[in-house]
């Protein structure tokens, strides 16, 4: 079957990672028309705004994007366009599963966690303002119904993947309506999933049995600053960003992208890992019903790094993203 997907390659890095993605995806034999967006720089050079430029259109007609980074000015500048596609498109729930990749060099070794973190609302609402100088107030929106959406995403993922456990993070101790609104919310919900255990953690205890024991975890569901902090903690845990994947998941479309940023300081020399990327891409052949093809890259991706000859820098190899590229084609069985 054929599948129309928007690829977004990004700034930086973004075009040589996308690339080399493409590149094995089509070795696995997935028939994927791509629909590119082109560079940002090419967009704004004919003096469009990337998010006017067909992009929002182009996910929505096809529902499934792949996005490489896009850089985002700190303190000031342009609003990010990371930040502004989640919102235009409602993409509510962010996945990250966690999991070690034999041959990269971690803490922990068997850690198997999902992640999902609530994406629209909490303390990313964007609401500060100056009561009085000196004096700032940062608004923390939860809501009944974002709430009970993320954990019926959470809980219907736990039964279409075979998952067992899920932990609501929270710190309703302190925040007795906001986050106590998104406890309420998520026991509902789990009262309608009775085959998956459900239990309730205080994030900064959560953090804390993270680092020490992260192999009682099976799946977490988190507000967003929690989510935020914990999915890169969970991420550290098993060898960094570089070897995790995410979706961004709303009710019609979702957009698959790698967590790491455009890497300004190695772009355009083809030393970029493809990794983390071609992991959000297997995330995403499941997605689409590619189940196979989607096995056979990370059964590849995974001999290649279990190997550990033809790896990149920042992984402790020497190749190209070409070189890379090369060995996880070749080692597809
Ligand atoms: P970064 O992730 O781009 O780089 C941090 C370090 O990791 C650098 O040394 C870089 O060379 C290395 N690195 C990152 N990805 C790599 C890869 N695939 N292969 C090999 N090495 C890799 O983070 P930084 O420098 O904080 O951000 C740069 C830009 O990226 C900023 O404009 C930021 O806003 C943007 N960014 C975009 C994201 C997105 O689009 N989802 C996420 C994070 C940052």
């Amino acid at each position: 079957m054929r599948h129309t997907i928007t690829l977004i390659p990004g700034d930086g890095i973004g075009l040589e990672v996308s690339h080399a993605v493409q590149q094995i995806i089509g070795a696995a034999g997935v028939d994927i028309l791509w629909e590119e967006i082109p560079a940002r720089a090419e967009i704004e050079r004919r003096g469009q705004d990337f998010m006017h430029s067909g992009v929002l259109e182009s996910i929505r007609k096809n529902r499934v994007a792949l996005k490489g980074p896009l850089a985002t000015a700190v303190a000031g500048g342009p609003p990010s366009i990371n930040v502004g596609l989640r919102k235009a498109l409602d993409l509510y729930a962010n996945l990250r599963p966690v999991k070690n990749l034999e041959g990269v060099q971690s803490r922990y070794l068997g850690v198997d966690i999902v992640l999902v973190r609530e994406n629209t609302e909490d303390l990313y609402s964007g609401l500060e303002h100056t009561v009085v100088p000196g004096v700032v107030e940062s608004l923390k929106i939860i809501t009944e119904k974002a709430s009970t959406r993320v954990a019926k995403f959470a809980f219907e993922y736990a039964r279409k993947y075979g998952r067992k456990k899920i932990h609501a993070i929270h710190k309703a101790n302190i925040m007795k309506l906001s986050d106590g609104l998104f406890l309420t919310s998520v026991r509902k919900v789990a009262e309608n999933f009775p085959e998956i255990e459900y239990k309730e953690l205080i994030v900064d205890n959560a953090c804390m049995q993270m680092v020490i024991n992260p192999h009682q975890f099976d799946m977490l569901l988190l507000t967003n600053l929690y989510g935020d902090i914990m999915s890169d903690l969970a991420a550290g845990l098993v060898g960094g960003l570089g070897v995790v994947p995410s979706g961004n998941m709303g009710e019609t479309v979702a957009i698959f992208e790698a967590v790491h940023g455009t890497a300004p300081d190695i772009a355009g020399k083809g030393i970029a890992n493809p990794t983390a990327l071609l992991m959000s891409a297997i995330l995403m052949l499941r997605h689409v019903g590619e189940r196979e093809a989607a096995a056979r890259i990370e059964e590849a991706l995974h001999l290649v790094y279990r190997q550990g000859k033809v790896l990149t820098r920042d992984v402790g190899g020497t190749a190209s993203t070409a070189e890379f590229t090369a060995a996880v084609i070749a080692a597809f069985a």
